[in-house]
């Protein structure tokens, strides 16, 4: 039987935040040539395809999701013939890449949306969001930003409002208009002619808006000093996001990749594993949907091990799993303090790698970073000075990722970097953990030798998931199998005994571990620490046939 595996299932991602990955030109500010400089990095830590975010041109309000022109680059990230050369040279070495669309707004700056704000009569006019006021004068509804504040912004010249679930530099789109959908397939056909292997969809559950513009169902009084979730979570987003309309761009976007071999990521942002379903269930429209509960998780057995079942349970495939990003405070710092964060975090990251779906690196996961402290004179994340609470800041998860002691960390010559590097310590660079086995880079990078020796053989990726699987002497042990092989993971606390009878241990991630196949079995037992996790194969393991 011919597999109908896709190469994307089997891959593992790296999320590149190009700002803070590296910078070429000594500016201060990451670049292509930076990226191309070090791709060779990621092909030696084992990740198969890089997601980089937006470089388009931009004035940057929301550091690049603020997009002025599709189809080209922005002279702060380096040009179109640097781009080819990143591309050119990351096939070169195996890898493939993904670029980040932003098809639910635009820039203010966007020559589009110039055109649309000149005139109610212009001839892009209704290629975004325009409604009258409401009777009293206030907005039309009552749909608030994603990032605080209502959606609607007052154009003062017309006297009609446009809809903006970010920021009012960030109009919405209206995807009702048909010419903005032929517009977009031709934004698709020029980077796939360009060579990239996939697209991250922005905003996923935000294209199609409901045509009657009714108000959201309101959860709970809006109240002064909400944080943006606070603020967004007292909705219901009956009307706003998730119409069924927005399917239909995707199937067509799909249609467009498959000659090209290339695939879909929905930044899919629900935190309900049935609202993926939306997307994933037809399977004719993005190929993969990220599942953000990890993002936010409490750590606890319960927690964790709920937040891995129930994408698994509701959506037939298709899950991107990701524990941090650019959006959200790193893993290691959420999930528990220190030396316990971190391998909570990499032990999540193991049961990622076993389960269907393909697992996303954030870039400075696999160095266990936590969030750098960013003092608010340095504040950069136009959020918080919409919504006013610290918190909301994402500059903490944004910082450049250190690549080797001493000034400018390896990152920049230039002796100001856009964000400020904060406590970075040695031990957190690339250089320094490179040479240390127990390293989280080391564990990391041999996490992901294992995944790929596992998704090259036989009958895994086929293999259903079968929870509880382990023998344990704790309920605190969070396990499944897939085919021969058991995942475990111990998300509680005191030491968790799993048995090993006739079992060989692949991985264990308190250790470094030899990438060569097991010779012999691993006796009657293992002793888990707290967030650490193990991976067992059968003594007979024959790894890749
Ligand atoms: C999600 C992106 O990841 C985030 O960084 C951005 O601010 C919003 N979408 C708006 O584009």
């Amino acid at each position: 039987m011919q597999s109908t595996t896709r190469w994307w299932e089997t891959s593992v991602g790296y999320e590149v935040y190009i700002r803070s990955f590296a910078d070429g030109n000594g500016d201060g500010v990451g670049d292509f040539a930076g990226l191309t400089s070090r791709l060779e990095h990621l092909a030696w830590l084992g990740v198969d395809l890089v997601w980089v975010t937006p470089f388009y041109p931009s004035p940057m309000a929301d550091f690049g999701y603020d997009v002025a022109n599709y189809v080209d680059i922005d002279p702060l990230f380096g040009d179109l013939d640097q781009f080819d050369t990143m591309i050119n040279r990351a096939h070169e070495l195996g890898l493939r890449i993904i670029i980040d669309l932003v098809p639910n707004h635009t820039s203010d700056q966007h020559a589009w949306f110039q055109d649309a704000v000149s005139s109610v009569d212009s001839e892009r006019r209704d290629w975004y969001i325009w409604r009258d006021p409401a009777p009293d004068g206030g907005p039309p509804n009552n749909w608030i930003s994603h990032f605080g504040g209502p959606a609607w912004t007052l154009d003062e010249a017309s006297g009609q409002y446009y809809c903006h679930l970010f920021l009012p530099d960030q109009p919405d789109v209206n995807w009702a208009n048909p010419k903005v959908a032929e517009a977009w397939e031709n934004i698709l056909r020029f980077w796939l002619e360009r060579g990239v292997d996939g697209f991250r969809i922005d905003v996923t559950q935000g294209l199609g808006k409901d045509q009657g513009f009714r108000s959201n169902p309101e959860l709970r009084p809006l109240e002064a000093g909400m944080g943006r979730n606070e603020q967004w979570d007292s909705f219901e987003h009956r009307y706003d996001i998730l119409q069924p309309e927005t399917l239909e761009v995707f199937r067509n976007w799909r249609t467009i990749c498959e000659p090209y071999d290339a695939f879909l990521l929905g930044e899919t942002y629900v935190l309900d594993a049935q609202a993926l379903r939306h997307f994933l269930e037809p399977n004719d429209g993005i190929h993969l949907g990220f599942w953000f509960e990890p993002m936010h998780l409490l750590w606890s057995p319960e927690t964790v091990k709920a937040t891995l079942r129930a994408p698994i349970d509701a959506v037939p495939g298709g899950i991107g799993w990701a524990m941090s990003s650019h959006d959200d405070p790193r893993a290691p710092g959420r999930y528990g303090s220190g030396e316990l964060g971190q391998l909570r975090a990499l032990g999540l990251f193991a049961m990622f790698c076993g389960l269907p779906g393909t697992p996303f690196l954030y870039q400075g996961d696999e160095l266990g970073l936590i969030d750098s402290v960013v003092p608010p004179e340095r504040f950069a994340d136009p959020v918080v000075f919409r919504t006013g609470v610290e918190s909301d800041s994402r500059d903490g998860c944004r910082t450049p990722l250190p690549w080797q002691p001493g000034k400018g960390f390896g990152f920049s010559t230039s002796a100001e970097t856009w964000l400020p590097f904060g406590d970075r310590a040695d031990r957190d660079t690339v250089a320094t953990q490179r040479q240390d086995p127990s390293s989280p880079l080391s564990r990391t990078r041999s996490l992901l030798s294992v995944r790929r020796e596992l998704t090259a053989a036989p009958g895994f990726v086929d293999s259903d998931v079968v929870w509880d699987a382990a023998e344990t002497s704790s309920q605190d042990v969070v396990s499944f199998r897939r085919g021969e092989i058991t995942f475990a993971l111990h998300a509680g606390v005191g030491e968790a005994i799993v048995q090993t009878v006739g079992s060989v241990v692949m991985y264990r991630s308190t250790q470094s571990v030899d990438t060569e196949l097991p010779e012999a079995p691993s006796g009657d037992s293992v002793t888990l620490q707290p967030g650490e996790a193990v991976i067992l194969g059968p003594a007979t393991y024959g790894g890749i046939a």
